[in-house]
C-alpha cells in the first residue's frame, strides 16, 4: 500500500494550477446517459472517483472515446446494462448519480444501495422519495434500488434535507419527464450550477440552478454538447489553508475566488492577505496564524468539505478555536490522528474544541476518508520532523497529483509503496 512522506517546517512558494472540479466532474459525466450523442467533457481532473465512474458508465454501454489528460468524450447510443453493482458503489458512492439518468432516458435502473460510509449515515432516502414523486416504482431488493417508469412525471418535490447529489439526480431526471418540475429547498452549489450549465446546452430547460428552487420543463430529446468544467473549490481551498498553515506566498491558477467566499473570509480572519479574482487566487502569510471559528452548513456557508484542512490550521494557530460540523454525523475522524501528533484538540458532541499549540510533531498516521487525509497531509507540512500517512488512497480519489503540486511549491513530500 502507498504512503506519503512528509518533512515538515518548510514554508511554501510559487505558482500552481487547479485542477477541474471532482465533485462537478462527476454529475456531468453521468448526463452522458441523458442523449444518444457525443457529450464532450474538458478539464476532468485525472482522479480514481473519475475512473471509477468512466468504468461504470462504460459498463453500462456509453462508448468512451478521446479520453485524453483532461478531455474525455462520451457517447451513450445504446444503453444495455442498466446496473451499477455494489463492487463499484461501496468503492464511490457518487455512482447513485446515475440513478435519475438511468430511469428518465431508459425507463429502468438497478442501482445498489450505498452503505454508510466513514463520515456518515448518508441515506439516499431524498432521491428515492423524489423519483416515486415523479412516478417511479421503486423497491429495495437484495441492497438494491430497483427503479422503473414507463415515462418519468414532472411533480413539485420539496426536499427534506438540503442534498447535493439528490438535487442533480432530480434535476437530471426531470429534463427528459412529461411536464415541469418544481425542486424546492434544493442545494445551491456552484457544482449544481455547472451541471444545470451542461444539460441547458444539451437542449435542457432549467431556471433558478444555484437557488433554493429549481424548476425543470421536460423536454423530448437531449442532445450532444462540449462542457468545460469548472475549477475545483475544494482543491483551492486545501492549497491556500496549507500556505496559511506553512506561511509564504502562493498563486494558484485556473480558479475561481468568487466560489470561495466564506472561505476566503475565514482565511482572512486567520491572518492571510488575498487578492484574486475570477481566474486566479493569490495569498501571502507572514505570520502566526490567528484560531478561526467555523460552523459547517449547505453553500453559501462555510462548506463541510473544508472543515478537516481548516482543523490543522488551527492546531498551530494563536488562540482557540471552536469547529462545529452539521452535515455529516461522523466526521471528525481525523481528530484523533491529530493528537498522535501532539495536537490539543476536545470533541464535543459535534463539535471540536481546537487549543493551539507552537507546533505539531511528525508522526505515523493513517488516512480515514478523502478530506481527512487532506489534513493530515496540511499537519504534516507544518508539524517538526518526519510524517507518515497510510492509505493514501483516500486522497487519491479526490486529489490530482497532490505530492507534485506540493512539490512545486517546495514542500518536501513523497509517495512511497
Ligand atoms: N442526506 C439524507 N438523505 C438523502 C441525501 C442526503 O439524509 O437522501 C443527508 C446526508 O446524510 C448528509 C446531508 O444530507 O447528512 C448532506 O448530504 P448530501 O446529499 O448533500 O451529500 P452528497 O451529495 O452525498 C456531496 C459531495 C460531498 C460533500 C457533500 C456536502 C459529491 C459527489 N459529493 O455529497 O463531497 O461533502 O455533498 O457538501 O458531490 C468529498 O468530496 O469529499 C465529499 C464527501
Amino acid at each position: 500500500m502507498q504512503k506519503l512522506i512528509i518533512q515538515g517546517g518548510r514554508p511554501l512558494h510559487g505558482e500552481i494550477i487547479i485542477s477541474g472540479a471532482k465533485n462537478a466532474a462527476l454529475p456531468v459525466l453521468c448526463a452522458a446517459l441523458l442523449t444518444k450523442e457525443t457529450l464532450k467533457i474538458n478539464n476532468i481532473p485525472a482522479l480514481q472517483d473519475i475512473t471509477t465512474m468512466l468504468s461504470l458508465l462504460e459498463q453500462m454501454g456509453t462508448s468512451i472515446t478521446d479520453h485524453r489528460s483532461s478531455e474525455v468524450s462520451l457517447t451513450a447510443a445504446n444503453l444495455t446494462h442498466l446496473v451499477a453493482p455494489y463492487e463499484m458503489v461501496k468503492t464511490m458512492r457518487a455512482a447513485i448519480l446515475v440513478l435519475g439518468p438511468l430511469l428518465a432516458r431508459a425507463g429502468e435502473a438497478n442501482i445498489s444501495l450505498p452503505g454508510g460510509c466513514a463520515i456518515g449515515l448518508r441515506p439516499v432516502d431524498q432521491h428515492i422519495k423524489g423519483l416515486q414523486a415523479m412516478g417511479a416504482e421503486i423497491h429495495i431488493r437484495h441492497g438494491y434500488i430497483h427503479a422503473v417508469a414507463k415515462k418519468l412525471q414532472g411533480a413539485r418535490i420539496v426536499f427534506d434535507i438540503v442534498t447535493v447529489t439528490g438535487t442533480e439526480n432530480l434535476m437530471m431526471a426531470a429534463t427528459l419527464a412529461d411536464g415541469t418540475t418544481i425542486l424546492e429547498n434544493a442545494a445551491r452549489e456552484p457544482e449544481i450550477i455547472d451541471l444545470a450549465n451542461c444539460l441547458i446546452a444539451m437542449g435542457a430547460n432549467i431556471q433558478g440552478a444555484g437557488t433554493d428552487v429549481i424548476t425543470i420543463e421536460g423536454v423530448q430529446t437531449l442532445y450532444g454538447t462540449e462542457h468545460t468544467v469548472m475549477p475545483d473549490r475544494i482543491e483551492t481551498g486545501t492549497f491556500l489553508v496549507a500556505a496559511t498553515a506553512a506561511g509564504g506566498e502562493i498563486h494558484l491558477k485556473n480558479t475561481d475566488s468568487r466560489l470561495l467566499d466564506a472561505v476566503l473570509d475565514k482565511l482572512t480572519e486567520a491572518g492571510a492577505c488575498i487578492d484574486a479574482n475570477e481566474n486566479w487566487i493569490h495569498l501571502k502569510m507572514d505570520s502566526k496564524p490567528k484560531s478561526v471559528n467555523l460552523r459547517t452548513a449547505p453553500y453559501p456557508a462555510f462548506p463541510t468539505d473544508m472543515q478537516a484542512q481548516f482543523m490543522s490550521l488551527n492546531c498551530v494557530a494563536e488562540g482557540t478555536a471552536i469547529i462545529t460540523e452539521t452535515i455529516f454525523e461522523n466526521r471528525l475522524m481525523h481528530v484523533q490522528e491529530l493528537k498522535r501528533m501532539n495536537a490539543n484538540i476536545e470533541v464535543e458532541g459535534n463539535a471540536a474544541i481546537v487549543y493551539g499549540i507552537p507546533q505539531l510533531d511528525g508522526a505515523h498516521v493513517m488516512a480515514t476518508d478523502l478530506r481527512a487525509s487532506a489534513s493530515l497531509v496540511i499537519a504534516g507540512l507544518i508539524a517538526q520532523g518526519e510524517t507518515i500517512i497510510d492509505r493514501i488512497y483516500h486522497l487519491d480519489r479526490g486529489y490530482e497529483n497532490i505530492e507534485e503540486k506540493l512539490s512545486a511549491l517546495g514542500a518536501q513530500i513523497r509517495r512511497i509503496n
